[in-house]
C-alpha cells in the first residue's frame, strides 16, 4: 500500500492510474476504523481497479464544544488494517494541504443542511460538504463510496455531486453492525458498558417501527411513538430526534404514509451522542 502525504504524491499516483486506464474509487474517512470503514474498502474492490482511502479528521464539521480534539487518531493501527484489507493506496494529508492558511471558500447544501442533524449541529454539514468537496478535487476518483449509517450525510453529498456537476459516481454502503444491532461507530468507544447496553435500543426502535410498518399501521405519528419509548424504557432520555423522513429527499414523511420511508434516530448518552437509521417498507 503506498502511503500518500503531499499533493505532489497524490498527483503522481492518480496520474499513474490514468495512464494504465484504473478506474480508482475513493474512500473518504476520519481514521479510527473499525469494520463499517472496511466493509466500505471492500465494495470499493469490487467498483474499481485500485482503492485510495483518506485519513483527516476534519475540523470545521466540528462544533465548538464537540470532541475535535479527543477524536480518536490512530494512522498506524489503521495504516495496518488498510493494508490487511488490500488497500492500494492511503492519502493523510495535513491541515496545511486540505485548508491552506489563505482558504475562504465554503459549500453549503442549502435546506438539506439545517434539518435532523443540521438543526442541532450548526456548521457540521457545511464543515463537510466542503472537505468531501476538496477531496473529491484531490483525489479526482471516478467513484466514492459512504456509508449508510450517516445517512442524511449520504443524501447531502449525493445532492451537492449532482448540483455542482462534480465528475464522480456517488455510492451508498449498507450500516455495519455488532451482533446486537449497534451501528459501528468510531464513537462507540467513549460508551461506559452499562449505555454500551443501552445502545442497543436504538436498532430495537428501528426495527420494531419496521415490523409495526409492515403489519399495517401507516400512521407516522404512532411509529414515532413506539421508537421513541423503546428508547427512553431503555433509559434512554436525551433524544435529539426521532423521525420518519422521505428516503431521498428527506422530507418529512405525510402523516398516513403508503411509501418506503427512513427512520432516523439521534440521542445522547453520557459519553458519546448516536445516529441510525432503517429504511422501513410498506410490504
Ligand atoms: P467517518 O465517521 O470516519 O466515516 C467514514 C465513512 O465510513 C462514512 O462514509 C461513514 O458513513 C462510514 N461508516 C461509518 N460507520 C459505518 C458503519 N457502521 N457501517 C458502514 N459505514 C460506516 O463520515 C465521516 O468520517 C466524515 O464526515 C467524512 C465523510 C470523512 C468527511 O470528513
Amino acid at each position: 500500500m503506498e502511503r500518500i502525504e503531499t499533493l505532489e504524491q497524490l498527483r503522481q499516483w492518480r496520474s499513474r492510474q490514468r495512464q494504465q486506464s484504473l478506474r480508482v474509487a475513493f474512500v473518504p474517512t476520519m481514521g479510527a476504523l473499525h469494520q463499517g470503514h472496511l466493509a466500505l474498502v471492500r465494495a470499493a474492490q469490487q467498483r474499481a481497479d485500485r482503492v485510495i482511502v483518506s485519513i483527516f479528521v476534519n475540523p470545521t464539521q466540528f462544533g465548538p464544544h464537540e470532541d475535535f480534539d479527543r477524536y480518536p487518531r490512530l494512522p498506524e493501527q489503521d495504516s495496518a488494517l488498510l493494508q490487511m484489507v488490500g488497500c492500494h493506496a492511503l492519502f493523510l494529508p495535513n491541515h496545511e494541504t486540505i485548508y491552506p492558511a489563505e482558504h475562504q471558500t465554503t459549500v453549503q447544501v442549502t435546506g438539506l443542511d439545517q434539518k435532523l442533524c443540521g438543526r442541532l449541529r450548526p456548521g457540521h454539514f457545511q464543515g463537510v460538504a466542503t472537505v468531501v468537496t476538496i477531496l473529491l478535487n484531490l483525489v479526482q476518483p471516478d467513484t466514492a463510496l459512504f456509508g449508510l449509517k450517516d445517512y442524511q450525510q449520504f443524501v447531502l453529498i449525493r445532492r451537492m455531486v449532482r448540483d455542482l456537476r462534480l465528475p464522480v459516481q456517488v455510492e451508498g454502503v449498507a450500516t455495519v453492525r455488532e451482533p446486537d444491532g449497534l451501528a459501528l461507530s468510531s464513537r462507540n468507544r467513549y460508551l461506559s458498558p452499562v449505555e454500551r447496553q443501552r445502545a442497543t435500543a436504538l436498532f430495537q426502535a428501528l426495527t420494531a417501527a419496521g415490523q409495526l410498518y409492515r403489519s399495517g399501521e401507516n400512521r407516522r405519528d404512532v411509529l414515532i411513538d413506539q421508537a421513541t419509548g423503546i428508547l427512553q424504557r431503555a433509559g434512554i432520555h436525551q433524544i435529539d430526534y426521532v423521525e420518519l423522513c422521505d428516503p431521498d429527499t428527506l422530507a418529512t414523511a405525510p402523516e398516513q404514509m403508503t411509501d418506503d420511508v427512513i427512520m432516523l434516530i439521534a440521542a445522547r448518552l453520557t459519553g458519546a451522542r448516536l445516529i441510525d437509521n432503517l429504511l422501513l417498507t410498506a410490504h
